[in-house]
């Protein structure tokens, strides 16, 4: 390493490799692979989307999808969690141009906030308007039950972490307005594509935590009380980012059961899996008519 680089890489407060120049780097390699394998340039999408724990089923509905390994993504770490196959896909769904992620990057696995959240820069950089999370929750509102589909109101960072620790990126809002991180139209539209397609869906409160244990009953009752619906270990950190960039943001948690002391069964890895793959359909059909209604442009 020159000097220069060394006091450049010292005076930056977060690692290159997760801020906006690395997303550009990023969305570069994707376009040129996505570009060489389509014969033609990348549209961009109308939307990105983060396929979450036992949801990756969506990414068979993506056609003509070209999948790029999260390993040869430059700035991306590879996937370490069972059920997180690391792909990058690019292609269409309802005749529409989109993105999709099957795997993330979870801060349990060790990863800073800024680095859990840098998928969704490349999103924006990819020329995504809309970003489109889906998440394994537990249920803490006590008629949650497992397969349940939650629409994402509001969220609490119990993670006490945030993304945009640290220098400003260029272009980022400094102090991001989070009175409407869920966009209000957006939601609207979840719904309406709910009705449609005849899934039911819930709405309520996200809150998350670290990880990577699963929360305690004691915890549970504080997260009711606090009025959580849901719980994870995921998302928030992407939302933030989205919300920084100026991407519209929506989520869908599927409930893959009921969090601790909510029920007699003890968690695992496997219910939840198991619970994301039994609410596979619903989910895939919604998501799927919800890019179908999505305004051109976002
Ligand atoms: N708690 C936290 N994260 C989760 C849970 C849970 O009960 N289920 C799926 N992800």
């Amino acid at each position: 390493m020159n000097a220069r680089v060394f006091e450049t890489a010292l005076h930056e407060s977060r690692p290159p490799a997760m801020g906006a120049g690395a997303a550009r780097i990023a969305a570069d390699y994707i376009r040129q692979r996505a570009g060489d394998a389509m014969s033609h340039p990348l549209r961009p999408p109308v939307c990105g989307i983060v396929l979450g724990s036992g949801l990756g089923g969506l990414a068979e509905h993506i056609v003509d999808a070209v999948r790029i390994p999260f390993s040869h993504i430059p700035g991306f770490p590879t996937a370490t969690v069972a059920g997180h196959a690391g792909q990058l896909l690019v292609g269409t769904l309802a005749d529409r141009p989109v993105v999709a992620l099957a795997g993330r990057f979870h801060m349990y696995e060790g990863h800073d906030a800024a680095l859990a959240a840098f998928p969704v820069r490349v999103l924006h950089a990819l020329g995504a308007p809309v970003y489109i999370a889906s998440n394994a929750a537990g249920g803490v509102r006590r008629t949650f039950e497992p397969g349940d589909l939650m629409l994402i109101a509001d969220h609490m960072n119990l993670m006490y972490r945030n993304p945009l620790i640290g220098r400003p990126e260029p272009g980022d809002e400094r102090f991001p307005d989070m009175s409407d991180p869920y966009d209000r139209g957006l939601r609207a539209l979840m719904r309406t594509a709910a009705q449609q397609v005849g899934v039911p869906l819930h709405e309520g409160v996200y809150c998350g935590l670290l990880g990577p244990t699963y929360e305690t009953p004691a915890e549970v009752r504080m997260l009711e009380r606090l009025g959580v619906d849901a719980v994870g270990m995921s998302t928030v950190p992407e939302v933030i980012v989205a919300r920084a960039v100026g991407m519209r943001a929506v989520a869908v948690s599927c409930i893959t059961n009921k969090a601790a002391g909510l029920s007699h069964q003890a968690l695992s890895h496997a219910e939840v899996m198991d619970a994301g793959r039994a609410v596979a359909g619903r989910f895939e059909s919604l998501i799927t008519e919800f890019v179908r209604r999505l305004p051109d442009g976002g």
